[in-house]
């Protein structure tokens, strides 16, 4: 006869004695006829399940219905027996698991299986074999990965940035005509947008132009991105993806990386641009690089320069090993970057005075840079995704 929770009558110690010894004969008796997982799961819920199991019961029956004056003694010993019942039960699983421990031999060899049923003889002994693994091989080692030596670059520039205080910004590489041109003072139609052609998304005729997508061609509309969500001071670099009509060769790529740069404030002048970009190449190329400043033009800058550095291959010379240097055709410089005080046109798109702040921008290639950091020969190499390209910068 299964075991079921009485209803208490009487309440005196000797009674619920007899009571909880009853139960606990029974959660011993019942214990011992668990023979494997099923078994312990039915077992663990007639004791222990929340919706009447034993432990439910003996509260319901025996604590709710106990006399005020008996309460505290019935509460403490429904306690006492929660625990029993529990660890109980838990001993009983553990029981359970120690029988189907065996030891059976393979070739030999005492070996530790749980679950006797399913290995014991020679079935298990075969299955066992062609489990079994030859320690002894070697492992199977996962190549570690390797940034790409464009981030790597990129990563690079930038920090030598941040060390100067300068905080990061990124936008987005879908622009519109608005970000990508307009604001940065290229008209409508003006000849300097011909060198930075794109693709644009197409099918957009029926929006004005300035709201139209295009693949941006430089990182510049950061610039005018961070002007809108911040006042001056604003010093910030913001590297990215662009993109160009370019045909493909050892030099020129549609898609490559730059970083720009763009520093706000009261009273910057020439110098501070002369003298951050001066100590950012140092930084880079080594302390005995030198800066040349070119002029050149960009619409949202004025003036505007090209910097040059002096030809880290032959020292400046223009020749080496006996020849015309090859990299810089022997002039002795390198043109790296774009530069310029920002035009005070850009400062009425964003709203700055630009009788109170003035500043300046620069904008970089990465590719061009890591090209002379680690002598590559050809563009597209970056953007090939040749293992024996790639794992030299690993
Ligand atoms: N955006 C320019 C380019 O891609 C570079 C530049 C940036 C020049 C900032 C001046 C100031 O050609």
């Amino acid at each position: 006869m299964a075991y079921t929770v009485p209803k208490l009558t009487d309440y005196s110690e000797e009674a619920l004695d007899k009571a909880a010894d009853e139960l606990l004969t029974a959660l011993q008796d019942e214990g011992l006829t668990v023979r494997d997982d099923a078994d312990w799961k039915n077992f663990r819920d007639r004791w222990m399940a929340r919706k009447n199991g034993v432990l439910t019961q003996i509260n319901d029956l025996w604590l709710k219905t106990a006399p005020k004056d008996a309460k505290r003694n019935v509460g403490q010993k429904v306690n006492q027996l929660n625990k029993t019942v529990e660890s109980g039960v838990e001993a009983t699983r553990k029981r359970l698991f120690y029988e189907q421990i065996a030891t059976v031999e393979v070739d030999g060899e005492p070996i530790l299986v749980h679950h006797l049923d399913a290995y014991s003889g020679e079935a298990a002994e075969r299955k066992l074999r062609s489990q079994a693994i030859d320690i002894t091989l070697p492992g199977n080692r996962r190549p570690l990965g390797a940034e790409h030596p464009i981030i790597e670059t990129m990563n690079e520039m930038v920090s030598v940035f941040r060390n100067l205080g300068y905080s990061i910004e990124e936008g987005p590489e879908i622009e519109t005509d608005y970000y990508n041109f307009e604001s940065l003072n290229f008209p409508p139609n003006h000849p300097a947008r011909d060198t930075q052609d794109t693709l644009f998304i197409a099918g957009q005729e029926s929006k004005p132009l300035r709201d139209r997508l295009l693949l941006r061609t430089h990182t510049s509309p950061v610039q005018i991105r961070t002007m809108e969500k911040m006042k001056p001071p604003v010093r910030v670099v913001c590297p990215g993806k662009v993109h160009r009509n370019d045909a493909p060769d050892a030099t020129h790529s549609p898609i490559f990386h730059q970083i720009e740069g763009l520093a706000v404030d009261t009273n910057i002048t020439f110098c501070d641009l002369k003298g951050t970009l001066d100590h950012a190449m140092k930084a880079f190329f080594g302390s005995s690089v030198k800066t040349r400043f070119y002029p050149s033009f960009f619409p949202f800058t004025e003036p505007s320069a090209d910097v040059q550095i002096s030809c880290i291959f032959c020292g400046g010379k223009g020749y080496r090993d006996g020849g015309r240097c090859p990299q810089c055709k022997a002039s002795g410089w390198i043109e790296l970057l774009g530069c310029g005080m920002v035009d005070p046109n850009v400062y009425g798109f964003v709203d700055y005075d630009p009788k109170k702040f003035s500043g300046f921008a620069f904008g970089m290639g990465v590719e061009r840079i890591a090209i002379l950091k680690y002598g590559v020969d050809d563009i597209q190499l970056f953007f090939q995704g040749d293992v024996r390209f790639l794992e030299q910068f690993g």
